[in-house]
């Protein structure tokens, strides 16, 4: 399309750094005919602190109304686990019906992992987004006592998995190497590990161009060390996918350059673009952020919409920049300029 609307929610420390980057190099990206809208959205950690607001019902509304949103960080220290997280950051994957985290792993040059000079290392998780033990089914009794039980429970939906898995095949189907890993741990998780299999299985039947495999959850964390060349995309659930998209990032470059997208792929909600990364209160206003996660995740935003083009220069722009410049530091507005020069070519 030739305008974006885009909702900006740049959240909390680093958070807001990054997302100037990002912004940045969306502009120059962007063909003189697309025309920008930018709104931003004051969320996080001030602003609970100011009005006791996570994320309200009439900026649900408004975010609503975007093509996309791009988010920087939330968290802060100053406000207690799990309020920011579960009020604002999964309250938007869920409200917006996020089944798809897609989170890409490149092997970049120069970049300080235990894995520079291996062969191409280039592999996408698509974690699930809407179930699994992120849904807040569970409770706590005898509080605070020595006798006390808490249970967290893992949602599964046939539903849920079914739409996620397919979206998975699509996605393999349209690589060069069209291999599906599928990971869970159904040697002891056995009723959601089977519902995850049959499924798996059964969509499969529908894409006999796709290879497939299967890898326990704690095998997966070695051949993700020992062999990532072996992964092309990876599905699984949402809490195995945030451990093993971390653990990818880490060996593929390290948590700064790790993008990600909260996709709706039917398009009836806004999809949401977000670093991997926190909001790293401890080097925030320092000017040592990486912003280069933020403008790849406006990379998975720019495709999300149709622009490929666009998406794909700045990917080879930061490859380029990361050949060029080597791991020379550099601030956070610097690496932000280098790639805004480049892109806009
Ligand atoms: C991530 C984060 C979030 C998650 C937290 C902050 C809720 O770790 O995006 O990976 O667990 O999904
Ligand atoms: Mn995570």
């Amino acid at each position: 399309s030739r305008s974006i609307r885009l909702a900006v929610i740049p959240g909390d420390g680093i958070g807001q750094e990054v997302v100037a980057q990002g912004l940045k190099v969306l502009t120059a990206v962007l063909p003189e005919d697309v025309k920008l809208e930018t709104k931003e959205y004051d969320l996080g950690a001030k602003r609970w602190h100011r009005t006791g607001e996570t994320l309200p019902d009439e900026e649900l509304a408004s975010l609503k109304e975007h093509d996309a949103i791009l988010l920087g960080a939330i968290g802060d220290p100053t406000v207690p686990s799990g309020v920011l997280e579960r009020g604002l950051l999964l309250k938007l994957r869920f409200a917006f019906d996020h089944f798809v985290n897609l989170r890409p792993s490149k092997l970049f040059p120069n970049t300080a992992t235990p894995l520079a000079g291996r062969p191409d290392i280039d592999f996408v998780v698509v974690r699930e987004g809407t179930e699994g033990p992120y849904t807040g089914n569970g409770g706590s009794l005898r509080t605070g006592t020595p006798a006390e039980v808490a249970t967290e429970v893992s949602v599964n939906t046939a539903y849920g998995v079914e739409r996620v898995v397919r979206d998975a095949y699509e996605r393999a189907n349209a690589r060069p190497r069209k291999k599906l890993t599928l990971v869970h741990k159904n040697n002891v998780l056995v009723y959601a590990g089977h519902l995850w299999k049959n499924i798996f299985d059964k969509v499969g039947q529908e894409y006999p161009e796709v290879t497939t495999d299967y890898l326990h959850v704690d095998a997966a964390t070695i051949f993700l060390v020992t062999q990532p060349e072996r992964f092309d995309v990876i599905v699984t659930d949402n809490l195995f996918g945030d451990i093993l998209t971390d653990l990818a990032a880490a060996v593929t470059g390290g948590i700064g350059l790790a993008a990600s997208g909260n996709i709706n792929p039917t398009g009836a909600f806004p999809s949401m673009f977000e670093p991997v990364h926190g909001s790293a209160p401890d080097i925030a206003g320092t000017g040592k952020a990486d912003p280069t996660a933020t403008i790849l995740s406006v990379a998975l935003l720019l495709r999300h919409l149709g622009h490929e083009e666009q998406a794909a220069r700045i990917e080879t722009e930061v490859a380029a920049d990361l050949e060029a410049r080597g791991d020379a530091p550099r601030t956070t507005d610097e690496i932000g300029d280098a790639l805004a020069a480049r892109v806009a070519g």
